[in-house]
């Protein structure tokens, strides 16, 4: 697991969680007269340059939506070749992430991947394993009510009284290679100007903050991730509490 240095008051700080819909791929190419495969492979950059910049910024872990469940249902062309760059994304990234410390895992379902790429996955996870700085998950063939439903059944076959909610996170986050409960998010952003969850994270965003930019992803910077976070440190999260500020 990522070790956290304590907080003032000595207590262990939560993990950092940032998550994000990398939207907006598509309609950054056709604007520009480009294919949706260059969009692509401009978003694919994109996540690099996150991946790299995100440990500096205090992100914990990083945990991208690659490729939805739904995803599955586009043109064909479209889909292997998104399945093409995930796999040169993983095998490019795996000496980065060794290098920077960065545990790299992959959440969703592995039943529908290509044996290759399913193989990559295998290999990334195991080279990267001992990565302390960040974990990073990125999501393929990934969808949220799926997981949640694996994780019940799980559950069920497991004969155990009905869960708690840390027990159901734990059951949630026993996929792949994880082992560790599901984590909450933090902060979940949204590039492209669509305001939705897309079926992602919905058990582990439940107080999440949300972030919406009209960023298409491929012109997500670095900066811009700064910009969220600051934004994020800014609001009060009351969890279902009352303003700190009020008078009892
Ligand atoms: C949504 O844009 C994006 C995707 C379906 C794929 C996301 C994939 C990447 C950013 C590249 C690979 C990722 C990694 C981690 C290497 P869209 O195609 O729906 O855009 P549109 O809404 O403008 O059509």
């Amino acid at each position: 697991m990522i070790e956290r240095a304590p907080d003032s008051d000595n207590r262990p700080r939560a993990p950092f969680h940032v998550a994000a819909i990398m939207d907006g791929n598509g309609r950054y190419a056709t604007a520009r007269g480009r294919t949706r495969s260059d969009g692509h492979r401009a978003g694919a950059t994109a996540a690099r340059r996150i991946v790299e910049a995100a440990p500096d910024m205090g992100v914990d872990i990083l945990t991208l939506f690659a490729l939805s469940s739904e995803n599955w249902n586009r043109p064909p062309a479209e889909v292997r070749f998104l399945l093409q760059l995930l796999r040169r994304f993983l095998r490019l990234e795996c000496r980065r992430c060794v290098e920077r410390g960065v545990r790299l895992s992959v959440i969703g379902s592995r039943r529908r991947l290509p044996a290759r790429l399913v193989a990559m996955v295998d290999h990334v996870e195991s080279a990267t394993s001992a990565g302390r700085r960040m974990q990073l998950r990125v999501a393929i063939d990934y969808s949220s009510r799926d997981a949640i439903l694996e994780a019940a059944a799980r559950w069920a076959a497991s004969g155990e009284p009905a869960p708690t909610r840390e027990g159901f996170a734990r059951a949630l986050g026993a996929t792949g290679a994880l082992a560790s409960p599901a984590p909450e998010v933090d902060l979940l952003i949204r590039t492209g100007g669509e305001k939705r969850l897309s079926d992602f994270l919905l058990w582990e965003s439940a107080y999440a903050e949300l972030y919406f930019t009209d960023t298409m992803w491929p012109e997500f910077a670095p900066a811009e991730l700064e910009r969220a976070i600051a934004d994020y440190r800014r609001r009060e999260r009351r969890f279902g509490l009352v303003p700190r500020s009020d008078p009892a």
